[in-house]
């Protein structure tokens, strides 16, 4: 079994205090939509985002998308072995369902998951596909330390992912993947039991080092 957890994910909505600046008003009419309702989105908000605290790092729901594009989709997923859950900047956790058939299109997507921040489940409370809950990351991570904890980290000891997973001895792996591109985790790890290492000595974007740890897990488990 494995568990990817996106962590610290630059998804929210607009927050209210730059609701009302053009760049923001002008892009949520053309959606239909209030603009305390939509994604914050750094391509299309840009010069709205310079009054926010962090705005370099915000903003990057498509590193999201990709994510789950790329777990939902592969073998390890389809074999029933994996678990995929979105921690937000905001502290909420987005769980998954494996069944999930999520957009292609990066609209179409924002449209889903600003349903979801919404109403809190899609497509209903009953049978959600995906659920959001109020939950930091250390509370989060508590619920998987007997399950060998790794957070992947640039300039940590590189470690071969194939080999990393064989030694643990392990058949339940949990990873926590960074969900910015700019920056380093926000959380403070020391209280958690966990294992840091890098993969590259290379900084590898979010859906490079989803892929690596997915395919690495499929090798091991034999899942192709
Ligand atoms: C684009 S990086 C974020 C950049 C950021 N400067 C940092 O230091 O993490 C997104 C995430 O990918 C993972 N990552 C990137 N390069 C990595 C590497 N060489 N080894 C392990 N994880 C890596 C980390 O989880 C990171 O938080």
């Amino acid at each position: 079994m494995l568990r990817l957890i996106l962590a610290e994910a630059e998804i929210e909505r607009v927050p209210e205090s730059i609701a009302g600046h053009p760049a923001v008003v002008k892009n949520a009419k053309k959606r239909g939509k209030r603009p305390g309702s939509v994604l914050l989105d750094a391509n299309l908000h840009h010069s709205a985002m310079r009054n926010l605290t962090h705005w370099e790092r915000r903003g990057r729901p498509d590193l999201v998308h990709a994510f789950l594009l790329l777990a939902l989709d592969s073998i390890a997923n389809q074999r029933g072995e994996l678990e995929v859950l979105v921690h937000t900047r905001n502290d909420e956790v987005i769980r998954v369902s494996p069944e999930t058939r999520l957009p292609k299109g990066y609209n179409r997507f924002c449209g889903l998951m600003e349903s979801l921040f919404q109403n809190r489940a899609v497509p209903d409370r009953e049978s959600p596909l995906l659920e959001i809950e109020e939950m930091g990351l250390p509370e989060l991570l508590k619920n998987y330390e007997s399950a060998g904890i790794t957070v992947l980290r640039p300039e940590r000891e590189i470690r071969n992912l194939n080999e990393y997973m064989r030694d643990t001895g392990l058949r339940e792996h949990t990873f926590v993947i960074g969900g910015f591109a700019v920056g380093d985790f926000q959380t403070d790890f020391s209280h958690i039991c966990h294992t840091e290492i890098s993969i590259s000595d290379l900084l590898l974007k979010v859906w490079t080092v989803t892929s690596e740890v997915i395919v690495n897990y499929e090798i091991i488990s034999d899942l192709h």
